[in-house]
Formats: C-alpha cells, sequence, structure tokens
C-alpha cells in the first residue's frame, strides 16, 4: 500500500497509479468491442474465469490487457490484498464501528481458527448452527408444537433490512429445495398492511413467528413483532404463555429480547462482528434453514466458504471478486457510470438485486475516507435490476439506445430448476436464447451500415440503429442450487469489499441510515398531537398539517 509520509493513505486521486488509468481511458477513447473481437479471435475464451461452479465471461467489457495490468497495480497501491486478509484475519476493520468484520467465519468448516480479541469465533459459530438444525428439524418433523398442541406449518419471519433479505431472497431462490408444506413468509414494512397480509389467511395455532434483529431495537421490527404477538393471542384467546412455543429470536441482543418475552432458550445468537447485510448464513437464516433443511443450508454455507477461499488465496490475475470490483471503480470513475444493473435470467432470482441493492448501496455508499476526507472520487454505483426477459420488455430499451453509460452483470443457469414439468423444461432453451442474445446485442449493436442494408428508409436508420459497446458480464453455471446460491453472493460480497479498499471508505458501517431513523421518532409525536409542528421546516410543517386534516385531526 502506498503510505502518505503524512500519517494514513495517499488519496486515492494523487496515486500515479490512478493517474495511468485516466491516461489510458484517453487512449482507449471510443474503441468499440466490435475492433476489440475483431483484433483477437480468442477473446472469449482468454477473457473468462471459473469460480467453483461460476464461469465467469468478462470478454464483453470495455478493457485490453493493458488495463487488466493497470487495475491491478491500482489494488496493489490501495492494499486490497492487506486489508482481505486483515478481514479474514478477524482484525477490526469496521474502524467507524470498532468492529471485525468476520462473515467468513459464518461458512468456515468446524476445524477452522478464527480468533476475535484472541477467542476462536469457529467453535461458537457451529454450536449456533447445529442448535438451529435441530430446532429446525423439530419444525419440520412436527416435534415442536404450537401452544395448542398443533403442529407448525407456517413460518413469518418479523425482520428488516439485513435481517429480511437475506432469508426473503435466499427462499424465493431455492424454493424447489424447501417443503412446499410449509408456508413462508417475511414481514419487514412497519407499513400495517405488511402482517395483515402475511397472517390474514392463517392459523395462528400452527404459525410460528420468527423476530429476527441484530440489534433489538429496530423500531419497525419490535413494532411488527409487537403486532403479531397480539394478534396471535387474541386469535389464540390466551394468555402470555403462548408466546414461548411461538416466538423464536434471533440476535445479539439477549437483554432486549428477554424484555421483548422471548425465552432466551429460543434465542439464536450472533455476534457484533456480522453486519446486518451479511448475516443471512448465520442465525439470521433460520427461516430459510427451517424451509430448506439443514442439509441444503450446510451445502450453501459450503459454497460461501469456497469462493471465500478463492478470494483469499487465488493470484490476482485469476482472482474473480477482485476483477469484478477493479471493473466496477473503472467505470465508476473513468466511464461515468452512475449505476450497475444486474439482471438474472432465473425467475427464482426475483429478489436478488433488492438483496444486493443493500449488500451494496449500504456499504458502499460513502462520501468520507476511513480517516474521515471528503472523497474526491466517484464511490458506489446505484444497483438495480429485476430478472431478465420481464426487464427486456420494460427498461431494456434504455439499455440498448438510452444516454445512460450502464454496465450490466447477466446471471443464468444450463438446466431449469429439477421439479418443473417436461412442457416447461422446453422453455429453458428460449429464456436462455434471450439470455445470449442480449448481452451480444448490448456489446455490438447493429451499425447504421447494416440497418440500411436491410432495406429500411434512410429516415428510419437513426431509430434502428443500436450504437452497441454496452459492457456486460455474463455469469454462467450449470444450475441454481444451494451451494451456487452461496457462490453467487459470497462474489457480490467480496467484489463490494474490494471497491470499498480501493475506495478507501468503510464499507462495514452504515451511519447514513441514522438521520433518518432520528426524525421520524420526532415527527411521529406531530403526526398524533401537532404539537411541534412550528419546529419543522415550511414544507414539511404544511405536509404535515395537511396530512393531519386528511386523517381528521
Ligand atoms: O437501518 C439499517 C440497518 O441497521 C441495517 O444495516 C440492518 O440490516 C437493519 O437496519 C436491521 O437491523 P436489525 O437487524 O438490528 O434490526
Amino acid at each position: 500500500m502506498t503510505e502518505n509520509p503524512v500519517g494514513g493513505r495517499t488519496p486515492l486521486d494523487r496515486l500515479p497509479q490512478w493517474a495511468a488509468l485516466a491516461k489510458h481511458r484517453e487512449a482507449i477513447g471510443q474503441q468499440h468491442l466490435r475492433e476489440l473481437f475483431a483484433a483477437d479471435p480468442e477473446r472469449g475464451n482468454r477473457y473468462a474465469l471459473q469460480v467453483g461452479d461460476l464461469r465467469v465471461d468478462y470478454a464483453k467489457h470495455l478493457i485490453n490487457d493493458e488495463t487488466l495490468r493497470l487495475l491491478r497495480e491500482l489494488a496493489e497501491a490501495t492494499g486490497v490484498a492487506e486489508l482481505r486478509d486483515a478481514m479474514f484475519r478477524g482484525e477490526k476493520i469496521n474502524i467507524t464501528e470498532n468492529r471485525a468484520v468476520l462473515h467468513t467465519a459464518l461458512r468456515a468448516p468446524r476445524e477452522a481458527v478464527i480468533e476475535v480479541d484472541g477467542e476462536n469465533v469457529v467453535p461458537a459459530v457451529h454450536a449456533v448452527l447445529d442448535k438451529m438444525a435441530s430446532f429446525a428439524d423439530r419444525v419440520r418433523s412436527g416435534e415442536w408444537k404450537g401452544h395448542t398442541g398443533k403442529q407448525i406449518r407456517n413460518i413469518v419471519n418479523i425482520g428488516i433490512g439485513g435481517s429480511d433479505l437475506g432469508p426473503a431472497m435466499a427462499y424465493e431462490v431455492l424454493r424447489s429445495y424447501s417443503r412446499r408444506d410449509l408456508t413462508v413468509r417475511f414481514v419487514s414494512n412497519v407499513d400495517g398492511a405488511d402482517l395483515h397480509e402475511a397472517v390474514r389467511d392463517l392459523d395462528a395455532a400452527e404459525t410460528l413467528f420468527i423476530v429476527a434483529s441484530k440489534t433489538f431495537t429496530t423500531i419497525e421490527t419490535i413494532t411488527n413483532a409487537v403486532s403479531a404477538r397480539d394478534w396471535l393471542l387474541t386469535q389464540l384467546n390466551s394468555g402470555t404463555e403462548a408466546v414461548a412455543s411461538h416466538f423464536v429470536a434471533l440476535s445479539t441482543n439477549a437483554r432486549g429480547v428477554a424484555d421483548f418475552g422471548i425465552d432466551v432458550a429460543n434465542m439464536f445468537e450472533f455476534w457484533d462482528w456480522v453486519g446486518g447485510r451479511y448475516s443471512y448464513d448465520s442465525a439470521i437464516g433460520l427461516s430459510l434453514m427451517i424451509a430448506i433443511g439443514p442439509d441444503n443450508f450446510r451445502q450453501m454455507l459450503d459454497g460461501f466458504h469456497l469462493v471465500d477461499e478463492h478470494f483469499r488465496t487465488t493470484p490476482a490475475e485469476q482472482n474473480v471478486p477482485l476483477l469484478l470490483g477493479l471493473l466496477g471503480v473503472w467505470y465508476g470513475e473513468f466511464f461515468d457510470a452512475q449505476s450497475h444493473a444486474v439482471l438474472p435470467y432465473s425467475h427464482y432470482l426475483s429478489k436478488f438485486t433488492a438483496y444486493l441493492q443493500q449488500l451494496d448501496m449500504e456499504s458502499n455508499g460513502k462520501s468520507v475516507d476511513r480517516q474521515g476526507n471528503p472523497v474526491s472520487w466517484q464511490t458506489g454505483p446505484v444497483v438495480w435490476g429485476t430478472p431478465g426477459t420481464n426487464g427486456q420488455h420494460a427498461y431494456y430499451q434504455l439499455l440498448h439506445q438510452g444516454t445512460k453509460f450502464i454496465p450490466a452483470d447477466f446471471i443464468g443457469f444450463a438446466k431449469p430448476v429439477a421439479d418443473l414439468r417436461p412442457g416447461l423444461v422446453a422453455q429453458h432453451d428460449l429464456l436462455m436464447a434471450n439470455f445470449f442474445a442480449q448481452t451480444q446485442a448490448l456489446a455490438f449493436g447493429k451499425t447504421p451500415e447494416e440497418v440500411a442494408a436491410e432495406g429500411v428508409p434512410a429516415e428510419l436508420v437513426p431509430h434502428k440503429t443500436f450504437k452497441g459497446n454496452h459492457p456486460t458480464t455474463t455469469i454462467l453455471a450449470a444450475e441454481l442450487t444451494p451451494s451456487v446460491l452461496g457462490q453467487l453472493i459470497a462474489l457480490y460480497e467480496h467484489k463490494v469489499f474490494v471497491q470499498g479498499a480501493v475506495w478507501n471508505i468503510d464499507s462495514f458501517d452504515q451511519w447514513g441510515v441514522e438521520l433518518g431513523k432520528v426524525l421520524a421518532k420526532r415527527i411521529e409525536p406531530v403526526l398524533l398531537t401537532g404539537a411541534g409542528a412550528e419546529q419543522l421546516d415550511s414544507s414539511t410543517a404544511a405536509l404535515v398539517a395537511n396530512y393531519r386534516s386528511l386523517r381528521g385531526r
């Protein structure tokens, strides 16, 4: 890492490696992917890497060997590998919260030794996983009974952010691995409609609530949990003695759990070195584990671990998360890319991009460096996207012909999921034909000459021209298994890590969510009584007055 003589790190934009990239960008100019492919018939094979079950094709990027070399030099100059090793060692690299960052320990094998403050955390990780597995088995077998003696058939996870998005996403992804006779729902929004819709058709006697909150202070989650408890007790016409068999908690805060009235024996623990958005392979995954079973859950963890090991040990030239992270840095700064699309060609990945939004945007949506100085370079992009073919009939127009520069990831699978009936299996080739066609169209486009040669009238030629040169990564795997899901998520986790390291920001805090929480607390009583409205700015005051009058207050 390049050290600043006065301490701290030399600002990124004063590094010679940064200047070299800027110069290289100018030299590349408007060079087209058509030319890059024409110049190197082997490009499609040379610019592809394999990590676990994932083939990662990066040939359709606006790069050449020189770009890759310069980006790797930047990674070296910014100490990416040193920070990575410090993370894996359990050092407190989340400096603003003075915490270790050890989601990688959540999927480490039993015999691994990873220390925080001199204590090996791996035995505790496996003790909780074992406790989760035994609980999941008891629920799945019907041994765990509700208060009235009925078997549990409905699981409702109450949590928000990292305590919701991970299990909710993974449950969707792995539906075909799930017990289809269990109803599994996720409640996150403090809008009462969320809980209402989640429980309205459920039999309370057969329903287990899992209250998931790292801090156990998050207002949305605690409010929903209190309402769920009221609903349960009303439905069962019971006193609080029913809570024990219908509520369990996932948290780092035993006292908060006990204060809520959940027996801490029914709490599944995790630790402050697990960030919320990195937590779904901790106890936060309990709802998922009940749905898919402990064995599938463990296979998912093995998938995570495989990519952890790849990231930790693979040389820079073949290191996939490093590469993907550096490509994002390249486009963010030198092509002014403001956003990054993630476009899965799998219906089961419908919540995948929403999950990545928290992972990426809460991690790298920062504008001061690790020392607190404002950064003068681009940091994390807006991450967005929905499953592919639906997007094709909605916003792909802008990707192909709009004025924005948007790099995109395409994720697809060779085989459809196992339990589709044959007629639906046959649709898979059509899905994947679209998958391959889109990255081709985005990369190579269609020239005015090609359009005119089709006999298109001259005045329509500009409208039917595709300039191409839109960069994409293609990730292709044989099939969407629990392990492959783990591999994919770990790949993105480490990509986000690489970018945070290069940008010299703390990817593991999230102070930017605090102000809104404080103001909401202040405004809520004003909505109820009107008192204090004069303290508000004139816009908010007028809106609040309007709201109060619409509510008849
Ligand atoms: O408000 C943001 C946040 O702190 C996320 O980082 C976190 O995942 C979410 O809230 C939920 O927090 P908790 O698990 O403590 O309820």
